[in-house]
């Protein structure tokens, strides 16, 4: 936790210290501007990209069940809601139905979107948007506060957090749902499988991937008064086994220097930008994590071809 006195880094401290560091970095929220959030739509419906398709074949198949295990009455606390398309499926399959729906994150317009499309396919349904930032201690909104929470994370979101963030973020989603006996949090997670499935998913024929990474650098030019050349770094997609990670970078061409925020730059030909990371949980790696973070496991799921999974968590 930082310290409650402390005030957050600016956008620009955390571009320009994860560029000073030895491996340089950039932040990876800066992925997700307007043209970003539309090359990851197109990420989705690429046919390397298994991950979106696989979760939501689990979901065609399992949501009932797993929707079994919510409350009667429950409200769905959907953390990282870019879309109702995953939340729809679990609240569509229960028998007994849901009473609300609550997207939790950071893209307010977003948000407004999904309440707007739900409000008129679901008039039953409370649907109590929340803006924030989830990686944040988050108190459920006064609206829902009678109602038994059930918290879904799809979407393998999780997996672009390093094991330290995945302890921090369950335990501050357990304090969120706990007020119940034992709150249920569902969880998605891409699954460990070999590199020559995987490196393709990150690294696609049509070249989205690459542009989405690339994207990153514009967001910095626009915010960061930059100048990168997208196209003097080669996207670079690698599989680290030690860590069970896919690594996204960008590789400087040539020796280069960048001006960024009024500071200059320098890269060495062939030294990257490490933008991101993919962990691919085996389920027991996943269960222990979890175990770490208090949450004991009430169920796993995976789709028919076994390449993602859902774990239920038990506080
Ligand atoms: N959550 C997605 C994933 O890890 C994000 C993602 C897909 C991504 N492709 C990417 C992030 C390429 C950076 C670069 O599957």
């Amino acid at each position: 936790m930082p310290d409650a006195m402390e005030p957050a880094p600016s956008v620009l401290d955390e571009i320009l210290a994860g560029l000073s560091a030895p491996q340089k970095t950039l932040p990876a929220k800066l992925f997700y501007d307007e043209a970003g959030c539309a090359l990851f739509n197109r990420i989705t419906l690429l046919p390397e990209y298994y991950v979106t398709r696989a979760e939501m074949a689990l979901l065609d198949r399992h949501a009932p069940e797993i929707a079994a295990h919510a409350p009667p009455g429950a409200a769905l606390v959907e953390y990282g809601a870019s879309d109702e398309a995953k939340g729809v499926a679990l609240l569509d399959a229960g028998r007994r139905p849901f009473a609300a729906y609550v997207p939790v994150d950071i893209a307010e317009p977003a948000l407004l979107a999904i309440a707007g499309r739900m409000r008129g396919s679901h008039p039953a349904l409370a649907v109590v948007p929340v803006a924030a930032d989830f990686l944040q201690p988050l108190a459920l909104p006064p609206a829902v506060a009678g109602l038994p929470p059930f918290g879904f994370f799809p979407g393998s979101t999780i997996g672009n957090f390093r094991p330290p963030m995945v302890r921090r973020f369950l335990r501050t989603v357990r304090a969120t749902l706990s007020g119940v006996e034992a709150p249920g949090f569902v969880v998605g997670t891409d699954l460990r499988k070999d590199p020559s499935r995987l490196l393709p998913a990150y690294d696609d024929g049509a070249g989205i991937t690459a542009a989405f990474n690339r994207n990153i650098l514009l967001h910095v030019n626009r915010i960061a008064d930059g100048d990168f050349d997208p196209d003097a770094f080669a996207h670079r997609a690698v599989w680290n086994a030690h860590e069970g990670r896919i690594e996204m970078h960008l590789e400087s061409r040539t020796a280069q220097a960048v001006r960024v925020a009024g500071r200059t730059v320098r890269f060495r030909a062939g030294e990257s930008i490490h933008t991101e990371d993919s962990y691919k949980h085996t389920p027991d790696g996943f269960r222990a994590l979890a175990a770490e973070a208090g949450w004991r496991s009430g169920g796993f799921w995976r789709d028919p071809d076994g390449l993602f999974g859902m774990h239920l968590l038990r506080g």
